[in-house]
């Protein structure tokens, strides 16, 4: 692939912008600046740095984010900060997508991708991909909202009851509820529906693919192979 179209295809602007970036000396591959757009380079393995800055050419963006209270999932926000203003620009340039959505203020592992079917199949409700939430509940958890959780509950303008696969009490105020479905604040209206209240929601686990425990809030990061892997495998 050249070098323009490789700097295309990671977001970093026009091709026209790529090809002058390239010209200005600003691209360089192993510590060797290339001038020539039409440079020949192996995607295999490959990072090129810009400005200095390393980047790793990856041909389809997979990114989990931690993301903070107080963001939400969209290119254009109407109340809040966007979570496209916690990642690169070249992602939003690249066409990345939030895989499902979180609320504004629920925090936790987001999935983004360039890839338009595998962003298809995660938010399908076909495809029956357990997601981990942890609430935090206003009122102490009981027996009763754990069993009516578990046994499901009729939301308002759904068809039939909604089960949670999972709801346990890590605490007196602290839930894990496992949903297979990503209806709007499903795990809000469900934990009203018990008759509880969320005061705060986390999301830990999307499959088999837990929330790094080392990535801060905030941070991001790709995901690999075996992150795929695991997500899949939930
Ligand atoms: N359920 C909710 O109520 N909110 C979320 O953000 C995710 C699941």
């Amino acid at each position: 692939m050249n070098l323009e179209s490789v700097l295309f295809s990671q977001g970093f602007g026009s091709r026209r912008q790529c090809r002058a970036m390239i010209a200005d000396g600003r691209v360089s591959i192993d510590g060797a600046t290339f001038n020539d757009a039409d440079t020949d380079v192996d995607t295999k393995a490959l990072v090129f740095e810009v400005d200095g800055t390393a980047w790793p050419y990856h041909e389809r963006a997979y990114v989990l984010l931690n993301k903070p209270a107080g963001y939400e999932c969209s290119r254009d926000p109407q109340h809040h900060l966007s979570v496209f203003n916690l990642l690169p620009a070249q992602f939003a340039t690249r066409g990345i997508q939030c895989v499902g959505r979180l609320d504004q203020d629920t925090t936790g592992l987001l999935l983004l991708s360039d890839d338009g079917q595998f962003v298809h199949a995660y938010t399908s409700p076909k495809r029956k991909v357990p997601k981990l939430y942890v609430a935090t509940t206003r009122h102490p958890l009981d027996d009763a909202q754990l069993a009516a959780l578990r046994e499901g509950v009729l939301l308002h303008g759904e068809p039939k009851p909604i089960a949670a696969v999972a709801a346990i009490a890590r605490s007196a105020h602290e839930l894990e509820l496992t949903v297979l479905e990503g209806k709007y604040h499903q795990v809000k209206r469900m934990v009203a529906a018990a008759g509880n209240r969320v005061e705060a929601l986390h999301r830990e686990r999307v499959g088999g693919l837990a929330l790094p425990a080392a990535l801060a809030e905030g941070a991001w990061q790709w995901l690999d192979e075996a992150d795929l892997g695991a997500l899949r495998s939930g």
